[in-house]
């Protein structure tokens, strides 16, 4: 079967890129990386892109006059290079309306939170200051509202007592990589669809086996 050619959009230190290049580079994986953008040409992916062999784009939403123009030269160098499924992989930049119907259910993000509980920025710094006893991570289909749709999955943290914004985001970061190349093999297997703007998984995914509960850390 063919793999699933994915665009990956970041704007960071890459570490979900590298899990998802990782996943790519084993054998049977049934997706690959056509395509890593970055918004920023500090971005650290870049260097782990490269490193893999992937094309990289750098394009600066500072060129462009709005936001629709930025989102249209992403689509345009995405669709060049035969992407078929987009992955926000900490991506820093709100996207227009228009570029997020083009990918519908077909571009999913991975948020710091469980949402719909603090959505937008200082996910962790906000659940610490309010005291919440568990925290976590969302992989979900993008929708026009900020961190919003159809979500596919969510990994549960502990708060623990004397937690900062570091240490916790450290434990939702080793959740997210766990999540991120399983569901995206699933997705590229035609065993995640949306029905009603609930995700559904298909018969014969074992659930159980799925990084999706809280998980002994
Ligand atoms: C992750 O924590 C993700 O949840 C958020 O941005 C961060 C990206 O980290 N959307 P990295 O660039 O993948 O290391």
């Amino acid at each position: 079967m063919a793999k699933l050619k994915l665009g990956v959009l970041i704007s960071g230190s890459g570490t979900n890129l590298q899990v998802l290049i990782d996943a790519c580079a084993t054998a049977g994986y049934p997706a690959e990386i056509a395509l890593v953008i970055s918004n920023k040409a500090t971005a650290g992916g870049i260097a782990r892109a490269e490193a893999a062999g992937i094309p990289v784009k750098v394009i600066s939403h500072k060129d462009f006059d709005g936001r629709e123009a930025f989102d249209d030269a992403m689509h345009t160098e995405l669709v060049a290079a035969g992407a078929e499924f987009v992955c926000l992989a900490g991506f820093m930049r709100i996207l227009s309306d228009h570029f997020i119907e083009r990918w519908h259910d077909r571009m999913v993000n991975i948020h710091p939170s469980l949402l719909p509980s603090y959505k937008g920025l200082n996910t962790h710094a906000r659940a610490l200051a309010d005291g919440v006893r568990f925290a976590g991570c969302t992989l979900h289909f993008v929708r026009p509202a900020l961190d919003d749709g159809p979500i596919i999955a969510q990994a549960v943290v502990p708060v623990l007592q004397g937690d900062t914004v570091e240490t916790l985001a450290a434990r939702i970061q080793v959740q997210e990589h766990k999540l991120y190349p399983t569901i995206v093999r699933l997705i590229a297997e035609g065993k995640v669809t949306v029905d009603g703007e609930k995700v559904v998984y298909g018969a014969d995914v074992d659930l159980g086996q799925l990084p999706l509960s809280s998980p002994a850390v």
